[in-house]
């Protein structure tokens, strides 16, 4: 995912299933979840756009599917955001790879409208985008 260009924490070194990674935030103390931040309207819509933007990176280049995307495993740190928690990922050519990348969409898409009260475009919409069928997100 990173190869991809995606905003995950940098990879530094992998041992059987141990992957040690940068660690976001300073001095031991972690980064706040989206799930925890108090943001503005304009500073959400940015996140938003650049997790779907992530998401297609994920999708189209590194070929994965994250499979527990929410804001529990987004963290936010500098105005920027960082996907986490990314073991259970799967290749796009597993049996469920598109079930697993309708239900993140649609994690992300509530979080982003019931509880940010943000406008953002359909789950096909969302879907298409990522996957390639759409060129472009719709206006909102
Ligand atoms: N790279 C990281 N830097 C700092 N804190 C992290 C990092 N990765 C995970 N965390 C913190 O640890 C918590 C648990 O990690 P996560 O990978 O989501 O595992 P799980 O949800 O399976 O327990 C996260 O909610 C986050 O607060
Ligand atoms: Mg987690």
């Amino acid at each position: 995912m990173h190869q991809a260009g995606a905003s995950v924490p940098k990879p530094i070194t992998q041992f059987e299933n141990i992957l040690v990674m940068e660690f976001i935030g300073e001095r031991g103390e972690k980064a706040p979840l989206l799930k925890e931040v108090n943001l503005s309207i304009d500073e959400y819509h940015e996140i938003f756009k650049n997790l779907i933007e992530d998401v297609r990176k994920i999708y189209q280049v590194a070929r994965l599917v994250h499979g527990d995307l929410s804001e529990y495993n987004v963290m936010i740190w500098k105005g920027r955001h960082y996907i986490i928690d990314v073991s259970q990922a799967v290749k796009v050519s597993h049996p469920n790879a598109n079930e697993f990348l309708i239900r993140d969409l649609r994690n992300i898409r509530k979080f982003f409208t019931d509880i940010v009260g943000l406008e953002v475009p359909s789950l096909e919409n969302l879907y298409n985008y990522v996957v390639g069928n759409a060129n472009e997100l719709e206006e909102i």
